[in-house]
């Protein structure tokens, strides 16, 4: 029995989680969970949105199942979601998008995996006003040499661990020629340890027009932070929306899994909410665990209820709430 913390979240959180939670239990997973609270949740419990107790179960269980937070927009508070993983240094943002049967897109053949830096780059909380009038601003792209070589290199272990063919660097070195220039520069080095696997560099604006023209022609991407984020939720558009791609965030020591999408709000409490962000989340973190039969099983029958419209969520054009949903992956598993 693995120990997970397991943050519903904000929102759709807890209407998703409580389908994804049902699944897992009857697809036979061995988890035992440990509820903790963060996000407007817990500051509204608290008065702090990110308390010492959950930092302390993650500190203690190291696996986390999390559902979207909102950070309180005005508080003061810095994102959750950010705080989190510069806390436990989860380097490694994974963010795989693959079409999926019965799924209404321009293109059948997408199958790229997208790992974005997650601690820095623009999104490393260095910012200032730089002038008293608070009319000129500055946040600050940090990149580190050892942040750069640990999402270049996960990126190319898991290419040649999953048998991927090739790994595309996204960057903008010829404008952010320091920052973003590092990245490409260890990109360079770390590239020529694995010969066997093909590599190729793109400026980011030139990725986004190819992702939209010809998205299977990328297999394993790497890239910044901000630049991920932008790019794996056009991703995920590419196979069907926000509610079908779910995401790892891995560290030496610590993982947390989480849908790629939001809190929702304009659909929270209403039982519209696609789960299967999450649902996919899951799965990795299955897989993270060594449950990889447990995930299969939920995988293949995620498969079978997507072709079939009518018992898809709303967002997908069908007509099941989360819940009949839930419940039709469960009854498609036996
Ligand atoms: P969002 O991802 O929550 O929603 C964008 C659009 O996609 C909305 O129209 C929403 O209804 C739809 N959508 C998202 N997930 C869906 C699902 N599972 N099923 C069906 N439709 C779905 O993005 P938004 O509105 O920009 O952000 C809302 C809040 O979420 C903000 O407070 C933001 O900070 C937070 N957020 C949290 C993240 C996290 O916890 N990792 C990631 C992104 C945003
Ligand atoms: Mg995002």
């Amino acid at each position: 029995m693995n120990q997970v913390v397991l943050i519903p979240g904000d929102g759709i959180g807890p209407e998703i989680t409580a389908a994804v939670l049902k699944i897992l239990d009857a697809a036979g997973a061995q988890v035992d969970w440990v509820k903790a609270e963060a996000g407007m949740t817990a500051f509204e419990n608290s008065g702090n949105p990110l308390p010492e107790e959950t930092l302390a179960k993650i500190r203690e269980h190291r696996i986390v199942l999390k559902g979207p937070l909102t950070t309180p927009v005005g508080s003061g508070f810095r994102s959750i979601n950010v705080s989190l993983r510069q806390e436990f240094n989860l380097f490694s943002n994974i963010r795989p998008a693959r079409s999926l049967p019965g799924i209404d897109t321009p293109f059948k053949d997408v199958d790229l995996v997208l790992f974005r830096e997650n601690t820095q780059g623009l999104y490393s909380g260095i910012e200032r006003w730089a002038n008293e009038d608070h009319t000129r601003a500055e946040s600050i792209a940090l990149i580190t040499r050892e942040a750069s070589e640990n999402i270049i290199g996960a990126a190319f272990d898991y290419a040649t661990k999953h048998k991927r063919k090739k790994v595309t660097l996204v960057h903008k070195a010829n404008i952010l020629k320091l920052s973003t220039g590092l990245f490409l520069k260890v990109g360079n080095e770390i590239a020529q340890q694995y010969p066997d696997i093909e590599y190729e560099d793109l400026i980011v604006d030139n990725m986004a027009m190819q992702m939209v023209m010809n998205p299977s022609r990328f297999d394993v991407v790497v890239t910044t932070n901000l630049f991920g984020d932008i790019l794996s939720d056009l991703a995920s558009g590419l196979v069907g929306g926000l509610g079908l791609t779910g995401s790892a965030n891995i560290g030496r020591e610590h993982a947390m899994f989480e849908a790629v999408h939001g809190s929702a709000p304009d659909i929270a409490g209403q039982g519209k909410a696609n789960p299967t962000a999450l649902l996919f989340s899951a799965i990795l973190m299955l897989e993270h665990i060594g449950q990889n039969d447990v995930g299969a099983r939920i995988n293949d029958a995620i498969m079978k209820v997507l072709a079939d419209k009518d018992a898809c969520t709303a967002d997908l054009g069908g007509k099941s709430s989360t819940g009949a949903y839930g419940d039709a992956v469960i009854a498609a598993m036996s």
